[in-house]
């Protein structure tokens, strides 16, 4: 996972609704020089949008994103998902994800969950929410007692704060739906707000 995130300033989270055209949408954001999306499967539709931009970019990095449980984890990496996101803590499908060996971001929220994934050799988390949680600062203190820790962290990220968060030395990259908020199909727009990322 680690390998994954390190090559990305901005992770799109992309909620892809009906009256978006997953290609276009998915297009829109390689022109503005994203590499790696996480499609969530939020929608009946998650599974078949990433099997579809799967195929349609071989090149690029697909992931899921929003895997509550095990049976979705199996899913989708059915469907061809290089790497999977889930937005909290649960330490079987944390386990499970590493038995079958494909790279996993499970979310915290607090020291606790940190510490029971340091068992098992995770030390690579989504921080969400991360706004909500407290900021930058909440952050910044889990760095002294977790020192080997780092964090991309989501929820409440946009254009006008991630610099804040990517400065920051346990942060890998940040994520978020503000390059293609869910329902949007401006894809030029999308393309513009990815090629601002500096
Ligand atoms: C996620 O699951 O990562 C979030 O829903 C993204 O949060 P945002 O919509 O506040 O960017």
């Amino acid at each position: 996972m680690k390998q994954i995130l390190s090559e990305v300033k901005v992770l799109p989270v992309l909620e892809i609704e009906r009256n978006v055209d997953p290609e276009k949408l998915v297009g829109a954001l390689i022109d503005g020089e994203i590499n790696t999306v996480e499609i969530t499967i939020r929608n009946e539709m998650g599974y078949k949008h990433i099997e579809r931009i799967r195929k349609r970019f071989p090149e690029i990095k697909v992931g899921v994103g929003t895997v509550l449980n095990i049976n979705q984890l199996l899913n989708s990496i059915d469907s061809g998902a290089q790497f999977a996101v889930s937005p909290g803590y649960e330490f079987e499908l944390a386990l499970k994800a590493k038995d079958l060996g494909i790279p996993y971001l499970p979310g915290v929220s607090c020291p606790s969950h940190i510490m029971s994934l340091l068992k098992i050799n995770i030390n690579l988390f989504k921080f969400y929410p991360a706004n909500a949680l407290g900021g930058v600062s909440y952050l910044k203190s889990l760095a002294a007692p977790f020192p080997m820790a780092l964090f991309c962290p989501t929820g409440g990220i946009n254009e006008n704060n991630y610099k804040e968060w990517i400065v920051e030395k346990n942060v890998i990259c940040v994520g978020g739906s503000w390059l293609a908020p869910k329902g949007f199909n401006n894809y030029n727009e999308i393309t513009k707000k990815a090629l601002q990322i500096k």
